[in-house]
C-alpha cells in the first residue's frame, strides 16, 4: 500500500477528527492566520479545507489530474483572503507535523518519504501554470 495511504489509515485510527490538532498547531506557527477563519464559527470551513487537502495529496501520490488545476485555483483564491502564495504551502508541512506526531514511533521512512515527495509535488502543481 502506499505510504501516505497506511499513514492516513494509522491516524485515523488513534484519532476520530484531527482538525482539532492541525489547526491548533497552524495557529500556534502562524498566529496571524486565525483571524482569517473569522466567518468559520462553527468550524465546518475548517473542516472542508482538511478534508480538500488531503484529497489532493492522495491525488497527487496518484496522476495528480485533480488536484493540479484545483491547487491553481486555490492559491489564487487564498491571496484573496489574505493568505499570501508562499504561506499556501505551510499548511501541508502543518498537516505532515500534526499526523508524523499522532503516530508517534509508527511513522516511517516511507511515510516520511512518501509525504516529502507528495508535498513537493503539491508546490509544483500549484506553480506550473
Ligand atoms: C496556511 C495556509 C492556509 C491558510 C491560512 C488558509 C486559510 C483559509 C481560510 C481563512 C479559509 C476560509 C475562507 C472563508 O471564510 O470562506 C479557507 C478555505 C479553504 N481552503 Fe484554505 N488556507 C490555507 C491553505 C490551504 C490549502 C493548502 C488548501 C488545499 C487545497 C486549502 C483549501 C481550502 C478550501 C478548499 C477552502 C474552502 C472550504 C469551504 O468553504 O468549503 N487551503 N482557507
Amino acid at each position: 500500500m502506499h505510504a501516505l495511504i497506511e499513514s492516513l489509515e494509522l491516524v485515523a485510527s488513534r484519532v476520530a477528527d484531527p482538525a482539532p490538532l492541525v489547526y491548533a498547531r497552524l495557529f500556534a506557527e502562524h498566529p496571524e492566520v486565525e483571524a482569517l477563519f473569522v466567518r468559520d464559527r462553527s468550524g465546518i470551513i475548517r473542516g472542508q479545507m482538511l478534508q480538500v487537502t488531503i484529497e489532493t495529496l492522495l491525488d497527487l501520490a496518484g496522476d495528480g489530474a485533480y488536484a493540479s488545476g484545483l491547487l491553481q485555483t486555490e492559491r489564487v483564491n487564498h491571496q484573496g483572503l489574505g493568505v499570501p502564495a508562499d504561506a499556501f504551502d505551510s499548511f501541508y508541512r502543518v498537516l505532515m507535523a500534526t499526523f508524523r506526531d499522532i503516530a508517534g514511533v509508527d511513522w516511517t521512512p516511507a511515510m516520511e518519504a512518501a509525504w516529502t515527495r507528495t508535498i513537493a509535488a503539491a508546490t509544483a502543481a500549484a506553480l506550473d501554470q
